[in-house]
């Protein structure tokens, strides 16, 4: 007892050193704890920041989300091709595709339909996706005749605003890879159902 009393700042040195050693070999770190660490060293893991949509003592309006300023446009939202925007002409009229439609853009239509559409409408829009399969919910059959028959400029207008039970994708979706998964639609319809996905 006298000899580790002797020692007690050796003994001390290598308590403090192993605990270092666990902790840097992430022993400790990985274990839950309820309060949030101890910042030792100030850096970046925290930085101070507003949140959407929650409280701020700052601004007037007391929100965190503060509205665009009036009369002013964003860089590169001016949207002045309306008919890239809208899917339709001057006069009202739905449009075709506006954009060359070459197999870089249906590739990407084929890609962005694979996230947007596919969990309703299946792979091969046959309107028997990821919903079909758990809840027996069907999504339409992109290869009705009414369907294959409707502008290019319309199908847009269903990703943009949405219909009936679908939702828009205009905001998830920018512009361009909406008309890009128009011109996969298409596509689609020209290949046509396999024996096994027709309804
Ligand atoms: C959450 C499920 C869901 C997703 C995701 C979804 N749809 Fe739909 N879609 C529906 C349903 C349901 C309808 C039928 C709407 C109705 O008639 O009430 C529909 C209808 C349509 C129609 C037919 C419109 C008409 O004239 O009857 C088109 C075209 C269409 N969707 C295309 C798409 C495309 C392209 C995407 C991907 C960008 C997409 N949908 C994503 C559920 C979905």
């Amino acid at each position: 007892m006298t000899q580790l009393r002797r020692n007690r700042w050796r003994v001390a040195a290598v308590a403090v050193g192993t605990l270092v050693v666990l902790v840097g070999a992430g022993v400790v770190r990985g274990l839950p704890f309820r309060r949030p660490p101890i910042h030792v060293n100030p850096n970046m893991d925290d930085q101070p920041k507003y949140r959407p949509q929650a409280v701020s003592r700052f601004f007037a309006s007391g929100s965190t989300s503060q509205l665009p300023v009036q009369s002013t446009i964003a860089r590169g939202e001016l949207r002045e091709d309306s008919v890239l925007f809208s899917g339709r002409s001057p006069f009202g009229s739905f449009v075709s595709n506006p954009l060359p439609v070459d197999a870089a853009l249906i590739a990407r239509g084929r890609d962005r339909f694979g996230i947007y559409c596919r969990p309703c409408h299946g792979e091969f829009g046959n309107g028997r996706g990821t919903l079909y399969e758990r809840s027996k919910l069907e999504a339409r059959n992109l290869h009705e005749d009414r369907l294959k028959e409707t502008p290019d400029g319309r199908i847009f207008d269903v990703i943009t605003n949405g219909l009936g039970l679908m939702q828009g994708y205009r905001f998830p979706i920018p512009v361009r890879d909406r008309w890009a998964i128009v011109a996969y639609v298409r596509e689609l319809q020209a290949q046509g159902l396999a024996e096994g996905d027709r309804r």
